[in-house]
């Protein structure tokens, strides 16, 4: 099942935008960055919106700019990818890993309570809105502001996506979006986006994304380089015009999948909370013995992908710096996922393709 993404992702406008950004010779700190950031914030509902260089960067600047340093403790979920974890090493502040929702596969609000209360030094509450449905973020904020906790949301993998007209990214103190290519949208390289209501975020995020540098040229702040160019921000903007027809694609794509494998009793299809428009990222099945699944697919020319087949709290860089975990939840689950064929034109037949091998082999 080869898939040319050039058919998706490259049209003549986005090439003439890029076209124009190199004819122009300002490569950074221009106008480009500045129309995204505004068009992005205005497709969020949010205040300000900050262009910096991956997803990373806007994770670490995000929970840098509520306050997050050396000694804290951060919640996070063990089921996400590395980078949700990296920079909250990277602040020496501690990583503490929290179980997922069994049906949801995000935060599970009363685990969060748990990790909480044998904390001594409870800071943030980072959840992640994986595959792209977003976490139960009304009962997570509740805790937070009952603990007194910031909130900064992962939000790499779930643009637009919405729970009870709440969209990820835009609920906790600062959010955090990723634009590496594999994502619902795309630079057309490394990128990413922070976002934030709060004026006092947004300056801090700006200054540390530029050297700490001040809007009258003074570095007053420890910052590095983490700017998003102008080449990166033009393509950006293209995207954003396509991203509600993209997701709406990979919905419809998601339940056809759940349609036609509902009768194969082994496989678990994603859940959907109430109220949640699911921007399928990833679509995700459980299955018994995955391992032998996935070989028999891709001897049937499917690839599929494991996200992720280590929990973040038992890779050795956590391990080493911070000890053990025990998440029995995520644990289990990492041992059963498979990510499914999935991408904005994935066509009917190619779904079925997929299910009936899926069929064949359980029969
Ligand atoms: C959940 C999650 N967090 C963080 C990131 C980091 O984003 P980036 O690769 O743009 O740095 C990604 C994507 O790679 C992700 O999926």
């Amino acid at each position: 099942m080869d898939v040319d993404f050039t058919d998706i992702y490259v049209d003549d406008e986005i090439l003439e935008s890029v076209e124009s950004v190199l004819r122009s010779t300002r490569y950074i700190k221009g106008p480009e960055l500045e129309a995204f950031e505004e068009a992005f914030a205005r497709h969020c509902g949010v205040e300000h919106a900050v262009g910096v260089s991956s997803g990373t960067s806007a994770i670490l600047l995000a929970l840098q700019s509520v306050g997050v340093g050396e000694g804290d403790d951060v919640f996070v979920p063990g089921h996400t990818f590395f980078a949700t974890v990296s920079p909250v090493l990277a602040l020496n502040a501690n990583p503490v890993f929290v179980d997922i929702d069994p049906e949801t596969y995000t935060m599970d609000p009363e685990d969060l309570i748990r990790a909480i209360e044998s904390s001594d030094h409870p800071t943030a509450v980072f959840p992640v809105h994986i595959y792209g449905q977003m976490a139960d973020m009304s009962r997570i904020s509740e805790i937070a502001e009952q603990y007194d906790l910031k909130v900064v949301e992962d939000a790499c993998q779930a643009h637009f996506a919405e729970r009870n007209g709440d969209v990820a990214g835009t609920i906790g103190d600062a959010g955090a979006f990723s634009f590496y290519p594999s994502k619902n949208m795309t630079v057309a390289g490394d990128g990413g986006m922070l976002m934030t209501d709060d004026d006092d975020v947004a300056e801090q995020a700006r200054m540390l994304r530029n050297h700490g540098r001040n809007e009258v040229g003074e570095h007053v702040d420890l910052g590095l380089n983490y700017r998003m160019d102008e080449v990166r921000a033009a393509v950006g903007n293209e995207q954003l015009a396509h991203i509600d027809e993209w997701n709406t694609a990979r919905n419809q794509a998601a339940q056809t999948y759940s349609r036609l494998l509902a009768d194969v009793d082994e496989i678990t299809t994603p859940f959907e909370a109430d109220g949640a428009f699911h921007v399928y990222h990833l679509y995700v099945i459980q299955a018994p013995d995955r391992d032998k699944l996935q070989s028999h697919l891709e001897d049937q020319g499917i690839d599929t992908g494991i996200h992720y087949p280590t929990p973040a709290h038992e890779h050795e860089a956590v391990v080493e710096r911070r000890g053990e975990s025990s998440l029995p939840t995520t644990e289990d689950l990492a041992d059963h996922i498979l990510s499914l064929p999935m991408h904005p034109r994935i066509s009917e037949k190619e779904i079925e393709y997929v299910c009936d091998t899926i069929e064949e082999y359980y029969r």
